[in-house]
């Protein structure tokens, strides 16, 4: 067994949590809609920081360039970014995830200012300060400084950790579920049904099994940081149950 093997099989019985929780079914009108969207919109959030934290990792912006190690990880990072950040809305408009999500709070009805105003003025270092200002609840806070926490271990293999099994490995069947339990037809909320099918189609094929050889590749032989990407994988899965049973109680 491979170690990304070992880790997939220890990461199951969290998975499966994750995947047959009852918030997805609960989200069955309008008003549930909106505060689900109210409160996931961080996650949208701080997933833009992990992925920047990488491709500043494999590709960095800053000059001189010079060619680097690892093609086809620079290119599944830079994919990433270019969706991510710049992705096509089906009306030609083009913007970033988290913009997109925005839009689709508005088009239900839900505050997409508060989310919108909160990223405004955000800096490296005024993170905790804007989410007391922002009277953001204390479970959105742990989630989101979770995802910080990772970021300031200023360890590639711990960011690629939560990224692979936190995000692309879990995301497709996280949102599978949602599309198929939540009770919210796509004329009511058309923008938030295209960026659940987006992420279902973009990270399914593709970016789950290119994060899994990330991970690979900056573990390497290393026994420590292999131990350090389980963890990291565990806290992460845990994180957004965590997150759900918190929406979940207040839906
Ligand atoms: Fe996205």
């Amino acid at each position: 067994m491979t170690m990304i093997q070992h880790i997939q099989k220890e990461l199951t019985p969290l998975y499966q949590k994750l995947n047959s929780h009852h918030i997805y079914k609960k989200v069955d009108d309008n008003n549930k809609l909106q505060t689900f969207m109210e409160n996931h919109v961080y996650s949208v959030w701080d997933f833009m920081s992990l992925v920047k934290f990488l491709q500043n990792h494999f590709a960095p912006s800053s000059p001189p360039w010079k060619p680097r190690e690892h093609k086809d990880i620079i290119h599944f990072i830079n994919d990433i970014v270019l969706e991510e950040e710049s992705d096509h809305l089906p009306d030609g408009r083009t913007m970033s995830h988290f913009e997109m999500y925005c839009l689709a709070m508005a088009e239900v009805g839900a505050n997409s200012d508060k989310p919108f105003s909160f990223v405004q003025n955000i800096t490296s270092t005024n993170l905790q300060e804007q989410m007391n200002s922002f009277d953001l609840p204390l479970e959105i806070q742990a989630g989101v400084q979770k995802t910080f926490g990772f970021l300031d271990s200023h360890k590639p293999h711990i960011a690629a950790a939560a990224f692979c099994f936190g995000r692309e490995n879990m995301i497709p069947n996280m949102f599978r579920e949602l599309l198929n339990k939540m009770n919210i037809s796509k004329e009511q909320a058309p923008l938030f049904h295209f960026y659940l099918s987006r992420h279902i189609e973009l990270d399914g094929e593709i970016h789950g099994p290119m994060a899994l050889k990330m991970v690979e590749i900056l573990c390497a032989d290393d026994k420590q940081r292999w131990e350090e990407a389980l963890t990291t994988a565990q806290d992460s899965i845990q994180s957004r149950i965590n997150l759900w049973n918190y929406i979940e109680s207040i839906l």
